[in-house]
């Protein structure tokens, strides 16, 4: 009987796999096809120890040939500037839509959450994610070393530069601008949307970076039934069918009262009746927040809401674990490709 030198096989095997333009064709070589022969010939004694050998070396092989294709990929990824802005209308956004990339799912879904509000009378804008203290907690009724600031520990530059913990830090900034729309009787209607940062010990539900949506609306009329109406508005839309809400009381020192807003899980993505999920944080813009921006409370009134975008993303297509969004693994991302 001849002898086969799996070992050796495996050495040359691997060394074409590297150098092949095309590595999936090594899994055709002669010599793995001998050794497959080989199996039938054998002493039944030998045969199972053998076969499996030689299965451990095709294995071997695939699984150089996975790795050097996810790096080929890799490698012809236009190279690009995550940190530059973008926009709906044409900002470096198109640099994405090549032939061998595709938008990120967050990108994706970010645009229909901000589409279904911009539908609704919404002007949107993105968030910064560089800031400062008062925009972060002064402007928002944090007092000066209340506890409630622990609940956004965040980084901080040396210089006192803040990545922000949430999207409310947009707020102020949404209010000043609007005021002259409500000198002319009209409201305020913007979301603001982007990244934000936490100190967090990393899991499958926590990430040091993620995504939220912030919506601010002021009139002289503004109810918390406005809120609610508007909240479950978008997600109908969003989910493409109707849902069952509920609240519950929570404290944000910007507003009062704070709620926080649940939907029922739908059937259709898996949920069992009484199935709540919590989505955001909401309520009615605490006095002092529009007194901060100059808009005088005692005339208009307003609410605000501000929720993380992965989750509603999560819920849509059953992903179980945050971390694969800024794991830029290509095998998650081409998923959604
Ligand atoms: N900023 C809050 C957070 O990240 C969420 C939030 C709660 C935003 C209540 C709001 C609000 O605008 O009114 O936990």
């Amino acid at each position: 009987m001849a002898t086969y030198d799996i070992d050796a096989v495996r050495e040359q095997l691997l060394e074409r796999v590297a150098r092949s333009e095309s590595p999936r064709e090594v899994l055709r070589a002669p010599e793995l096809k001998e050794l497959y022969g080989a199996i039938g010939s054998l002493d039944p004694a030998e045969r199972g120890v053998f076969g499996k050998s030689v299965n451990e070396l095709k294995l071997a092989i695939e699984a150089a040939i996975e790795a050097k294709e996810e790096s080929a990929a890799d490698a012809a990824v236009v190279p690009l500037d995550v940190t530059a802005p973008w926009d709906t209308t044409g900002g470096p956004i198109e640099l994405l839509r090549t032939s061998q990339g595709s938008q990120h799912p967050l990108t994706v879904e970010l645009e229909r959450v901000v589409d279904i509000f911009t539908r609704m009378g919404f002007q949107a804008i993105e968030s910064r994610q560089i800031d400062d203290d008062f925009h972060m907690f002064g402007s928002l009724n944090f007092p000066d070393d209340h506890p409630a600031r622990d609940g956004y520990d965040t980084f901080r530059t040396e210089e006192g530069f803040i990545p922000p913990a949430h999207t409310s830090t947009m707020q102020h900034r949404i209010l000043k601008d609007g005021r002259d729309k409500l000198e002319k009787g009209e409201s305020i209607a913007a979301i603001s949307y982007g990244r934000v940062f936490r100190n967090e010990d990393v899991d499958a539900t926590h990430e040091h970076t993620f995504y939220q949506v912030e919506g601010v609306f002021v009139s002289e009329t503004a109810t918390l039934g406005d809120m609610l109406g508007t909240l479950r508005s978008f997600f109908e839309a969003y989910y493409g069918q109707q849902l069952k809400i509920k609240t519950q009381p929570a404290y944000f020192p910007f507003v009062e009262p704070g709620l926080e807003f649940a939907i029922e899980k739908p059937a259709a993505l898996g949920g069992k009746p009484g199935e709540w999920l919590e989505m955001l944080g909401c309520g009615m813009i605490h006095p002092n927040v529009l007194e901060a921006a100059g808009i005088d409370a005692k005339k208009y009134r307003g609410f605000a809401w501000g929720g993380g975008v992965e989750r509603l993303v999560m819920l849509k297509y059953g992903i179980e674990d945050l971390r694969h969004f800024e794991s830029a693994k290509l095998k998650f991302l081409r998923k959604f490709a």
